[in-house]
């Protein structure tokens, strides 16, 4: 039997890793800019956490998670997501009482058994913010800006960038009021899963995926039209801010999110480009005001999004890659090798990146190995070298060799690189 990884789920080999690097730090030293702090949570958790806050009725707990018993008799889930993770923390170790605004970054797997597909993965990877304790609605439009600018960063151009509010409680007992009244005719026409979902929560027959569903969806009434005053001042707010942002968005009053906690403010950013295909939505994200009550904290409002890192890297520019050594040393003879080991060690301490090839071999297979390593400097030491104290600095970009004394080596090469 030959073991494959399990479908839908992929290796990041060592020739990819330095887009993922990038791409993690530059999400790291944008976030971080704005004052947000890495959060790390378990990647299992236990199962009631995402069915009460995703939601019972939504493709990702009905279909899509990862869920086993465990040897304990507990039923645990692996995170389709991080949301729920941040809020359990957050109740959890009383967040609230440290600070009045919590501002959290995560970078890591999420897990949906979703059928895959180019851009969709059962094993994929999120970075994401939350912020805790600010209403908004200018931290909604400065949250987006911070996304819409970090995509940019990245050479990503071809974007659009949705806003919606679906408003607060309120809103939704009418809307959801007006959208049954709707949708009654069209009962006997939806599929099997949007008939059973009328009855639990209707808002979800509007994200569903069957083309008569979207149809029939697409001519439901408007959240927008049925906004209290409240949540239409808000969401006037945040456009306002954006265009004062100079953030560029464009207001779709049938946009909804595949998961229930959402209140207010919704986004998503999609790819226009050709490198993503169908799975164009880079990032979704939204105000979630309900749930850290719901979990029994305290009344907190919230807001917060992840970005689909697997998809950004479809869409960004293609870079060369980095070199990952500085220096190659050879030990030209096999009586050198424990010397060519110790002067690894020399430079290293004086922090360079060095590799070598303690086998052995001829110093020309050597050096091919040096360059393919895309290495700047081979170091090559033989025995007239060990024994005069010296060592050989080839310059394999500038072609250039010279001869220089073991103890200056560390210094000869920081010159070059600099
Ligand atoms: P989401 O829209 O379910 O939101 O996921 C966010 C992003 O993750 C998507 O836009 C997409 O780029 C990526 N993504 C989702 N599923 C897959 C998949 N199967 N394969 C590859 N990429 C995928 C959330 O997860 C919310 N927790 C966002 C949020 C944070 N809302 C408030 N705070």
């Amino acid at each position: 039997m030959s073991l494959r990884a399990v479908k839908g789920m992929k290796d990041i080999l060592p020739d990819e890793i330095s887009k993922w690097h990038r791409l993690e730090r530059a999400f790291r030293e944008c976030v971080e800019a704005h004052g947000f702090r890495e959060a790390r949570f378990p990647i299992v958790e236990p199962t009631a956490l995402f069915v009460r806050s995703i939601g019972e009725t939504t493709d990702i707990v009905e279909k899509e998670m990862y869920t086993f018993t465990d040897r304990g008799d507990k039923s645990l889930t692996l995170r389709p997501e991080a949301t729920a993770s941040a809020v359990r923390a957050y109740v959890q170790h009383s967040v609230q009482g440290r600070e009045p605004v919590t501002k959290w970054y995560y970078v890591g797997p999420m897990y949906r058994r979703e059928r895959p597909a180019k851009g969709r993965y059962r094993q994929f990877y999120q970075a994401g913010i939350e912020v805790f304790g600010d209403p908004g609605p200018y931290v909604d439009a400065e949250v987006i800006d911070l996304v819409v600018g970090f995509i940019a960063s990245l050479g990503i151009t071809e974007v659009e960038v949705l806003i919606n509010s679906i408003g607060g409680p309120e809103t939704r007992r009418k809307y959801t009021a007006a959208l049954l009244a709707y949708l009654e005719p069209h009962r006997d026409e939806l599929c099997p899963d949007c008939q059973r979902r009328m009855g639990a929560n209707p808002l979800r027959v509007l994200d569903c995926k069957v083309p008569r569903c979207g149809e029939i969806a697409a001519d439901a009434p408007s959240m927008l039209k049925h906004l209290t005053d409240d949540d239409r001042a808000h969401f006037d707010e945040l456009q306002a801010t954006l265009t004062t942002l100079g953030t560029p968005y464009r207001v779709d009053g049938s946009l909804v999110r595949g998961l229930d906690y959402y209140t207010r403010t919704l986004f998503e950013v999609l790819g226009k480009g050709e490198a993503l295909g169908a799975q164009n939505a880079l990032l979704g994200g939204g105000r979630y005001d309900e749930m850290v009550k719901s979990f029994g904290g305290p009344d907190t409002p919230a807001i917060g999004f992840a970005v689909g890192l697997d998809r950004l890297l479809m869409a960004m520019p293609e870079v060369e890659p980095e070199a990952h050594v500085d220096v190659f040393v050879i030990a030209a003879q096999p009586t050198v090798r424990a010397e060519a080991a110790l002067l690894g060690r020399e430079l290293r301490d004086t922090g360079l990146r060095v590799e070598s090839d303690l086998r052995g071999g001829s110093l020309k297979s050597q050096l091919r190995r040096a360059d393919k390593m895309n290495a700047r400097i081979a170091m090559i030491l033989g025995e007239s070298e060990v024994a005069a104290g010296a060592v050989q600095v080839k310059d394999l970009l500038e072609k250039t060799q010279q001869t220089v004394f073991r103890k200056e080596a560390a210094k000869r090469v920081h010159e070059i690189l600099d």
